[in-house]
C-alpha cells in the first residue's frame, strides 16, 4: 500500500522544519521500503501571495483525499493588516471545518534528556507520556445565543452591557470524540480519564453520561474514570503520571492542554493532531502540525528547531498509517539525539550541549534511524 501525505508547509519556519521532515520521510522509504505519495501545496500567507486567498479550493479538495495532512505554521508580520477574511490563519480554520477535525490530540511527553526544561520538578515528570484529547468544533466556542448586549432595564448593572456565550453540546458530539478517546486509548495504557464540571453544569452531566455510555456499550474493556476539571488541572500539576489519556470539552482543553504543555518543556517540541471521522479505510481524516506558529523573530535563521514537526509525523506514522512500530522508532532517534546534547537554540539550557541548525538536527536525526 501506498500512504498519501499532502504537506503544507505555510510561512516563517514551517518551511524550514518541514525540510527536516523530508529528510525523514526519505529514509523511511529508502531503509523500511514504506511508500509515501507525497504532494505539496501552499497555505497561509504563501497561498495568499499566490491565489490571493489562504487556502485554495484546489488544495481544500486534495486535503479531502489523503490519507493525512501535515502542515507547518501559517502567518507572519507580512499579513498581519489582511482583512479578516484572508488571513493566514482562516486557511487553517477551513481545513479543521471542512474536514471536520472535531478530536484534537496534544500528547504530553517528557523526553528525560530536557526533564529540567519543565515547569516541574524532574522526579514528577520523568516519564511522562500522556495524551489530551480536546473537542474542537462544538461547545462554548460556538454554542449560540452569543452577543455583546445592553442591559440597559437592569439599573443594578454598572455599565449597562451583558456578554454572553453558550456552552453546548449534543450527544452525538460528545459520543463521537469519547470513541475517539477510547480508540487512541487502546494503541496506549488503555485508560481513559474525562474531565468536565457535571457538578456545576447540565452539559457537564450530559457529557458524564455520554462518555459512559460509549465506554458501556462499546468500549468496556477500556478503563474509565471521571474528574472534575478544576481538580484535573490539580493533578495534572501534582502528579500527571496518574492519566494516560484525559478527554475533555474545547474550553477546558483548549487550558488542560496548555498547563500539559508546559510539563514538558520547549514549544518547538510539542506536536499536536486534529481527527475528524472514519474515512472508506476505517482511519480518521487527520491534519497534524506542530503546536508552535511561524516564529518570525527565527525565521529564515537555520535556528528553528524541526523535532515539533517530526514529532507531528510520527503521530500520523501512528494513528494515520498504522506504523505504530515505526513511530516507536522515531521518538527512539528524537530521544538518543536529546541523550547525546544535540541542541537547536531553544533546548540550550545551562547544561550546554552541542548547538545545532534546523538542518544538522535533522541530519542527526536521521543518523540516529539508522543507529537504532
Ligand atoms: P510562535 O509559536 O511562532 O513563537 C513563539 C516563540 O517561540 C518565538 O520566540 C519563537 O521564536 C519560538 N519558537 C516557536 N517555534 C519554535 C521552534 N520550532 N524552534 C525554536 N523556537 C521556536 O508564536 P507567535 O510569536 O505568537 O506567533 C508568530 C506567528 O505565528 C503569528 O503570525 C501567529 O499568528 C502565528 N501562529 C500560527 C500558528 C499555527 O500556524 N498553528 C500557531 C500560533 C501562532
Ligand atoms: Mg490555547
Amino acid at each position: 500500500t501506498t500512504h498519501s501525505l499532502l504537506i503544507l508547509p505555510g510561512d516563517g519556519i514551517g518551511p524550514e522544519v518541514m525540510t527536516e521532515v523530508r529528510k525523514v520521510i526519505d529514509w523511511f522509504q529508502t531503509n523500511k521500503g514504506i511508500q509515501f505519495d507525497v504532494s505539496e501545496d501552499l497555505v497561509g500567507g504563501a497561498a495568499y501571495d499566490k491565489h490571493g486567498v489562504p487556502l485554495a479550493d484546489e488544495t481544500m479538495a486534495k486535503a479531502q483525499e489523503v490519507d493525512a495532512v501535515l502542515l507547518g505554521a501559517v502567518g507572519g508580520p507580512a499579513y498581519d493588516n489582511l482583512d479578516f477574511s484572508v488571513k493566514p490563519e482562516r486557511g487553517l480554520l477551513r481545513l479543521r471545518k471542512e474536514m471536520d477535525l472535531f478530536a484534537n490530540l496534544r500528547p504530553a511527553q517528557c523526553f528525560d534528556a530536557l526533564a529540567d526544561f519543565s515547569s516541574l520538578k524532574r522526579e514528577i515528570v520523568a516519564g511522562l507520556d500522556i495524551l489530551i484529547v480536546r473537542e474542537l468544533t462544538s461547545g462554548v466556542y460556538f454554542g449560540e445565543p452569543r452577543g455583546i448586549h445592553s442591559d440597559d432595564n437592569n439599573p443594578q448593572n454598572e455599565g449597562g452591557r451583558v456578554g454572553i456565550n453558550t456552552q453546548r453540546y449534543t450527544s452525538g458530539e460528545i459520543r463521537r470524540v469519547a470513541r475517539a478517546a477510547f480508540e487512541l486509548a487502546k494503541k496506549r495504557g488503555n485508560r481513559v480519564c474525562s474531565m468536565e464540571k457535571a457538578n456545576v453544569m447540565e452539559s457537564g452531566i450530559l457529557w458524564r453520561e455520554e462518555v459512559q455510555w460509549v465506554h458501556d456499550n462499546e468500549y468496556p474493556e477500556v478503563e474509565l474514570s471521571h474528574m472534575y476539571a478544576d481538580n484535573g488541572a490539580m493533578q495534572l500539576v501534582r502528579r500527571p503520571n496518574q492519566f494516560d489519556v484525559i478527554v475533555t470539552d474545547n474550553l477546558f482543553g483548549d487550558i488542560l492542554s496548555d498547563a500539559a504543555a508546559m510539563l514538558t518543556g520547549s514549544l518547538g517540541m510539542l506536536p499536536s493532531a486534529s481527527l475528524g471521522a472514519p474515512m472508506a479505510n476505517g482511519r480518521p481524516k487527520a491534519m497534524y502540525e506542530p503546536v508552535h506558529g511561524s516564529a518570525p523573530d527565527i525565521a529564515g535563521q537555520g535556528k528553528a528547531n524541526p523535532i515539533a514537526c517530526i514529532l507531528s509525523f510520527a503521530m500520523a506514522l501512528r494513528y494515520s498509517y498504522d506504523l505504530g512500530a515505526e513511530a516507536d522508532l522515531l521518538e527512539a532517534a528524537v530521544e538518543k539525539v536529546l541523550a547525546d546534547g544535540v541542541r537547536t537554540g531553544d533546548l540550550m539550557g545551562p547544561e550546554g550541549g552541542t548547538p545545532v541548525t534546523t538542518s544538522q538536527m535533522g541530519d542527526k536525526i536521521v543518523e540516529a534511524l539508522s543507529a537504532l
